[in-house]
């Protein structure tokens, strides 16, 4: 298993950091098989696993149940789990309570958080805590409202100077890596170079520390509509879902179950009727 250092150390050689989204225990189990440097049990499993439009729904009660089973797929790799929308802004007290339990049930090695500014201090008390933090700035869907909409942020000098304003202090804070997600490349090239922690890029250009993708977005598993950032290896809908309905063809054919599924047994010891 990777650890904190370890990730440093490869942004500082230049080795690039894989990452992953897993929500449950096949899904974990595969990015563990693959050697993904982490894992993300990301809240994005409102939208891929529990079929929400928006994170915001999901509740720390969800993260803990899936983390969990992401544990058990992957007991090896770097986990970073999310901390759901609310979870960490009505009082530090609530904050510490919540990172504490869904730290502790899930094993995770690390917790993300979104956001700067009142989060920064819920970074300091948690990393003095014992648990590492990702940071995430950029497109930061819990405040899809607040930014009015999932578009690409940090275009202007004003915008972008404030997210590097904002990884800088992310790092000072005390965070382990800082997911950088939609943002021009250019800008996320500029805040890798500025930090010393990694940056975890989705839609940020090839430039950032490491990149990260949803599970479902690779596999085109269960999702429609792709963003422009992502890039699909295999298409799941199509051939899991040709997969689903043969079955349910050959039910309704008779031409499963065939003899080799089937058990049998001595004629003689079938009751008389
Ligand atoms: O929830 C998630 O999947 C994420 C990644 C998109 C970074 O936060
Ligand atoms: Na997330």
């Amino acid at each position: 298993m990777r650890n904190t250092h370890q990730l440093r150390e490869m942004k500082e050689k230049q080795e690039k950091i894989a990452m992953i989204t897993s929500y449950d225990y096949p899904s974990a189990k595969m990015a563990e098989e693959a050697k993904a440097d982490m894992i993300l049990v990301g809240d994005s499993l409102g939208m891929t696993v529990l079929g929400y439009d928006s994170t915001i729904p999901v509740t720390l009660q969800d993260m803990i149940h899936h983390g969990k089973a992401v544990t058990r797929g992957a007991p090896n790799t770097f986990k970073v789990v999310d901390m759901p929308f609310m979870t960490y802004h009505i009082s530090l007290e609530d904050s510490l309570r919540n990172a504490r339990e869904l730290f502790q049930e899930t094993g995770a090695q690390a917790l993300k958080v979104e956001g700067s500014g009142e989060v920064l201090l819920t970074i300091e008390h948690l990393v003095s805590a014992g648990i590492p933090v990702v940071g995430h700035i950029g497109l930061t869907p819990q405040s899809v409202h607040v930014l009015g909409g999932y578009k690409v942020q940090g275009k202007s000098e004003e915008s972008a100077e404030r997210l590097i304003e904002e990884a800088l202090q992310i790092e000072a804070a005390g965070a382990m890596a800082v997911v950088l997600e939609c943002v021009p490349r250019q800008l996320a090239e500029l805040i890798s170079s500025e930090l010393s922690i990694p940056t975890i890029g989705i839609g940020a250009g090839a430039s950032c520390d490491g990149q990260v993708l949803v599970y479902h977005d690779i596999l085109k598993y269960g999702v429609d509509r792709l963003p422009k950032f992502v890039k699909s290896y295999f298409d799941s809908n199509q051939q899991l879902g040709e997969a689903v309905a043969s079955y349910v063809k050959e039910v309704k054919s008779g031409q499963f179950p065939e003899e080799k599924h089937t058990f049998t047994m001595d004629t003689d010891a079938l009751p008389k009727r």
